[in-house]
């Protein structure tokens, strides 16, 4: 009996996710995860602003020391993430074929982007931009391969290092420029897919999708921005 229960509530999954709908419901609570990493690593990163404490030791060394004090808590948020990151690639992917194949079906012959604003058409190259960006970073800042200064545990020595190389520092704010436009329409269209739409409430939410990428835009931004300025090092 539960067997059979168990097998009716993953068909309905299933079918479910096959709609366009689903795609967008799964996109959308994925890319709110997502978010809630960024947020909460743009926090521990603008630490990198504060003086070392009275133990000699920088505030964000600290911070990560925290951070991986235990590793299941580590480990399962970073499966977590990652699980987070294929599903949204995979829908995106997903959605992006049905689109086209919709607009095939309707045969139109000339692209008008009369509902689409410019930060929407970007998401096509913002994405896969994002995924080389975090991959080189982790490379960089998480196992040191690209990063010729790196220490284990010396996150403020490590970015230090990184950044004080301009053409890095470069790559940062454009790929953090990138996420900031990522960022504006994938907030509004996570409202739109879960609901929280209206007309009334439309310039508001838009409104607030901007404030916060910009937000995070600047905040990221800042911090190459610092090392390249002599600010933090
Ligand atoms: C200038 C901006 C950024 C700085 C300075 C920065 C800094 C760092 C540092 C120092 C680490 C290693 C932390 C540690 O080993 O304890 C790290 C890890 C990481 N960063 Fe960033 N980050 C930035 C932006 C971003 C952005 C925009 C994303 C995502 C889009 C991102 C995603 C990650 C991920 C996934 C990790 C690995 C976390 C883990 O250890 O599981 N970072 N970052």
């Amino acid at each position: 009996m539960a067997t059979v229960a168990i097998n009716q509530e993953a068909e309905r999954t299933i079918t479910f996710y096959r709609s366009a709908v689903g795609k967008k419901v799964v996109m959308a609570v994925t890319g709110f995860l997502l978010f809630g990493f960024i947020v909460m690593h743009l926090i521990g990163n603008l630490l990198i602003y504060l003086p070392k404490d009275s133990n000699g030791q920088w505030p964000i060394d600290v911070y990560a020391a925290q951070l991986h004090a235990i590793p299941e808590l580590l480990w399962s948020a970073r499966i977590i993430l990652l699980v987070a990151v294929i599903l949204h690639i995979v829908a995106a992917w997903q959605l992006s074929v049905l689109n086209k194949l919709e607009a095939r079906k309707q045969g139109y012959v000339r692209w008008t982007p009369v509902a689409s604003s410019y930060a929407s058409r970007t998401m096509v190259w913002s994405g896969p931009i994002i995924l080389l960006y975090v991959i080189y970073h982790l490379l960089d800042l998480t196992f040191g391969a690209f990063n010729p200064g790196f220490e284990f545990g010396q996150v403020h020595r490590n970015i230090v290092a990184s950044f004080t190389r301009p053409p890095v520092a470069a790559f940062y704010i454009i790929a953090n420029l990138c996420l900031a436009f990522h960022l504006y329409h994938g907030l509004w269209s996570m409202c739109q897919s879960v609901g929280i739409a209206h007309p009334r409430y439309t310039p508001v939410l838009k409104m607030a999708s901007k404030v916060i990428a910009v937000a995070i835009g600047i905040g990221f931004c800042s911090i190459p921005l610092a090392v390249v300025s002599g600010l933090v090092r």
